[in-house]
């Protein structure tokens, strides 16, 4: 009889995944999909092959340490790993997978859905309409800020911060980019390339952040930053919430330095700073940037076509190595 290696999920992933889960693996499932912490991760895992976690779970250096050698291998169900210590992971020869490439266009869609819904007030004016408080079209209600002509922002121009930029010069937005390196990507020959903060930030009418969250991206935007960009900006987050000081963020929505902001991703996650909520001119979504049904399949998938690849001793198709 051959045995399945086993297998510790520490999120009810969606049902093909799930499927293909447990047609392949052994799995420990956690079905009720409460939130695991580090000790039931490591009680868990104690019997384990390999681990499959979403970036729900912080899987740090203490926890790390505390793995048995029998786990070989880590998959996030995520493109993002800032939850994960990677050189704790590497230094302990476990090996470890993200999930690339198939979130990106369901990010991008839902960072133009931040950029208008911020712009256009989407939020008041819908909250406003559905609690019976429109009582007539108004030629001064409910103005946002133009978006067709504008600068567009972009910091980080991965995958997704390219897939952004194609769909913002559908919207005939300028591209402007702050990133390590030129990038030369079909459809964006026209986009800036901006080596310094300080030549970028001046030109942000709107700022995307696509960039993953880092020692050097962490609170990128903060009163300093804000205060080098134009008057009336819009800010749209679809990346990690920690590249935002939200403190310094709700005191410029405050002012209106920044006109809008439209965040599907915030600090300290699931709990949203109360004093956004006191903000009209915030548009604000939970987390939800890879969440289509053929998304979160094609992340599962992903994951597993590592593993696969892992238990059958070839190549990691998507393998994080630093
Ligand atoms: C990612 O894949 O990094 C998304 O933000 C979901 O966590």
């Amino acid at each position: 009889m051959i045995t399945k290696p086993r297998l510790l999920v520490t999120r009810n992933f969606p049902p093909d995944v799930m499927t293909r889960i447990k047609h392949s693996y052994d799995a420990i499932t956690n079905e009720d999909d409460h939130p695991m912490d580090m000790a039931e991760i490591l009680r868990l895992s104690q019997d384990a092959d390999a681990i499959l976690c979403a970036a729900t779970e912080a899987i740090n250096a203490e926890l790390i340490s505390g793995l048995p050698d029998r786990v070989k291998m880590i998959a996030t169900f995520s493109v993002g790993y800032d939850h994960i210590d990677v050189p704790a992971v590497l230094s302990r020869g476990i090996r470890l997978s993200n999930t690339p490439d198939v979130l990106t266009d369901a990010t991008a869609d839902i960072a133009l859905l931040c950029l208008l819904g911020a712009a256009r007030m989407a939020h008041m004016s819908a909250q406003t309409l559905r609690a019976g408080g429109w009582t007539r079209w108004e030629p001064n209600q409910f103005l946002g800020v133009h978006v067709t002509g504008k600068r567009l922002g972009i910091l980080g121009m991965g995958r997704i911060g390219q897939a952004v930029a194609r769909r913002a010069q559908g919207f005939d937005m300028q591209i402007h980019y702050h990133n390590r390196r030129k990038v030369e990507a079909p459809g964006l020959e026209n986009a800036v390339f901006h080596e310094t903060r300080e030549s970028f930030l001046p030109v942000c009418d709107f700022l995307s952040i696509n960039c993953p969250l880092s020692a050097e991206t962490k609170y990128f935007v903060n009163d300093d930053s804000i205060s080098k960009m134009p008057d009336r900006t819009v800010i749209v987050n679809t990346a990690r919430g920690a590249v935002v000081e939200d403190a310094a963020l709700i005191r410029a929505l405050k002012s209106g330095k920044v006109a809008a902001a439209g965040l599907d991703v915030f600090e300290n996650e699931p709990a949203l700073n109360p004093d956004y909520l006191e903000l009209g001119n915030l548009f604000v979504l939970p987390h939800i940037g890879s969440a289509t049904v053929e998304t979160r399949n094609a992340m599962g998938f992903m994951c597993l076509d590592n593993l696969d690849a892992f238990f059958a001793g070839r190549d990691l198709p998507n393998e994080v190595k630093a």
